[in-house]
């Protein structure tokens, strides 16, 4: 059924953006912003104003989640995109589950060695900066497959707030102008032309995107076609071959995104529901639960000594090997089944010690036989009908490749860094492939990206995902941990402190100031190499909890300028 959205901004009114409740649960956990029946948490409150209006109005998660994403291109170009891909995995109010892949992919005349030089040696910032390092977008294309399956809004509805921003403009909040204050000097450096965000920006200046509207506009009016044809392809194509890249008509006309299998398993009493290949994020946390769910982890305190070398090991072995084994599931073979099994994690955890850390150089991958970023934003949406949508999307690194098409009014990703440029050499995370990961012509770049839900006694209880390039896998885990081990709120699990190892670097990287020198002593003196002075943050979680009374609890990072909002 079609509805007519007869007046977003009558509405807006009444859409609730509150601060954290002052309620409590019976257990004494704080709460964080509470909605009855609906409600998104996304990077920016404009956004996720506009995804709740959408719902007020009587679309569901998915047509929120459209509308959401579009407005983040406008509202956080540093990493909204139209330019760029994402994974978005789904449970509808009957249960069904699954996942669509709207990742980038190779140009077609990408080659494996492209980003090595005449001696085999990787050519520094190739992969990561200007228009070699564009992969073919993919945002698009997935909005529309979500439409198509899902969608009860007209998209030409979906997509006017993202439109009506774009030209109206958007107040520059303080973390978005010293963001786009430090990343300037490479908006110069990479185009031709000066952009329109190439300026010193203040807190509550406004930046309108008239190109950006323009290209909306096509999209309204021609469809998808209006950003893989016509004057849009033409505008992204020239620009990116003048600047040197490599993307053709043809590769877009060509993208198309994938409805995937999600990877399902289970943890104790929870359901977990997680993004598949070219994504590592559910294969990778299905490891690292499984590696854990034998020990009783509440009992060992939350961000305890233990509690945090069971989780280290865990992540080591499944890091060593996302790294070996996954690449593009339509280009090479992952021994999925083997990989998630209990037996085999378990066997990988066989020489865990309380004693002292195992050193990543005595792990590899472990060995199967005959088998069968970091900016990126997520969003958490759940609609009154009971559906719900965990989307994580991306342009790789701050503002992507930083290739502005500024005919368009768009950031292009530079995605391409995902790829194992060379086998054994990090990219731009830290992470090292190997084969199943080298480039080939259409091929997807491995991903961390791992948008997320979990059902407990199989009903709806928590949505979630983040940011952070490989820190993803393991924000994502802990956020879950935080709530069902630990007893915190969303909110507060959301809040907490954490902490991230992935085998190599060998190195455990603690959030600054998150814990205590006593505890970082402690993992010192059993071999553990603790990163803290050059630590960051880890992950922008963006989650939604499903109370024991129905009600929604949000739980927007406050490591960016995140919001709830529902009703
Ligand atoms: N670009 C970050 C990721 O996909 O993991």
């Amino acid at each position: 059924m079609k509805k007519l959205i007869l007046s977003l901004s009558i509405v807006f009114l009444f859409i609730q953006c509150k601060e954290n409740s002052t309620e409590k649960t019976p257990n004494n956990k704080n709460l964080g912003f509470l909605a009855d029946s609906a409600m998104v948490v996304s990077a920016r409150e404009e956004a996720s104003k506009i995804g709740a209006i959408i719902m007020q109005n009587g679309g569901n998660a998915f047509d929120a989640m459209i509308a959401t994403d579009l407005a983040l291109t406008v509202v956080y170009p540093f990493a909204g995109n139209i330019g760029g891909g994402g994974f978005m995995v789904y449970r509808t109010n009957d249960g069904k589950t699954g996942a669509l892949d709207y990742r980038e992919k190779a140009p077609l005349a990408a080659s494996k060695d492209m980003y090595l030089d005449e001696n085999g040696n990787i050519i520094e910032g190739k992969s990561t900066l200007g228009a070699m390092a564009v992969g073919v977008p993919g945002t698009i294309d997935g909005l529309f497959k979500v439409h198509e399956k899902f969608g009860t809004i007209p998209f030409s509805e979906l997509i006017q707030p993202a439109i009506d921003l774009a030209n109206k403009g958007v107040v520059v909040t303080k973390k978005q102008a010293e963001r786009l204050n430090k990343y300037r000097h490479f908006f110069t450096e990479v185009n031709n032309h000066q952009i329109v965000l190439d300026e010193e920006w203040k807190e509550g200046d406004t930046i309108k995107y008239p190109n950006l509207a323009k290209t909306f506009e096509r999209i309204k009016t021609q469809g998808r076609d209006g950003f893989y044809k016509g004057e849009t392809a033409e505008i992204l194509v020239n620009y990116v071959q003048k600047l040197g890249g490599i993307i053709t008509k043809e590769d877009l006309e060509n993208y198309k995104s994938q409805w995937r299998n999600p990877i399902v398993f289970t943890y104790k009493s929870l359901k977990i529901i997680s993004m598949s290949p070219p994504s590592s994020g559910g294969i990778c946390n299905a490891q690292i639960f499984k590696a854990i769910e034998s020990y009783d982890i509440a009992s060992l305190g939350h961000n305890s000594v233990e509690a945090i070398q069971l989780i280290t090991e865990a992540e080591r072995r499944a890091y060593a090997d996302r790294s070996y084994y996954l690449g593009d599931p339509d280009f090479v073979k992952i021994p999925i089944d083997t990989l998630i099994s209990s037996d085999y994690v378990q066997e990988r955890m066989k020489d865990f010690s309380w004693d002292k850390a195992t050193l990543s150089s005595s792990i590899s991958h472990g060995n199967i036989v005959g088998y069968e970023s970091d900016e990126t934003t997520h969003y958490s949406i759940v609609d009154s009908y009971g559906n719900a949508v965990s989307v994580t999307t991306t342009l790789n690194g701050a503002y992507g490749s930083k290739v502005y098409v500024s005919e368009g009014g768009f950031f292009l990703n530079n995605e391409m860094d995902d790829f194992s440029s060379k086998p054994g050499e990090p990219n731009m995370f830290g992470l090292i492939g190997a084969e199943a990961n080298s480039i080939q012509p259409e091929k997807r770049m491995l991903s961390s990206m791992t948008p997320t839900i979990v059902e407990k006694n199989n009903k709806l209880f928590m949505t979630v995902g983040s940011p952070g390039g490989s820190t993803i896998i393991t924000s994502v885990m802990q956020t879950i941990l935080n709530v069902y081990e630990f007893d915190l709120g969303m909110q507060e699990a959301v809040d907490a402190p954490r902490f991230h190892h992935q085998w190599l670097p060998d190195v455990v990287t603690f959030e600054p100031k998150g814990f205590d020198s006593i505890l970082v002593q402690k993992l010192q003196k059993k071999g553990y190499k603790i990163n803290q002075e050059n630590s960051r943050i880890l992950g922008k979680v963006d989650a939604i909890l499903v109370l024991p009374n129905g009600k929604l609890e949000g739980g927007a990072d406050y490591r960016g300028d995140d919001k709830a909002v529902g009703f």
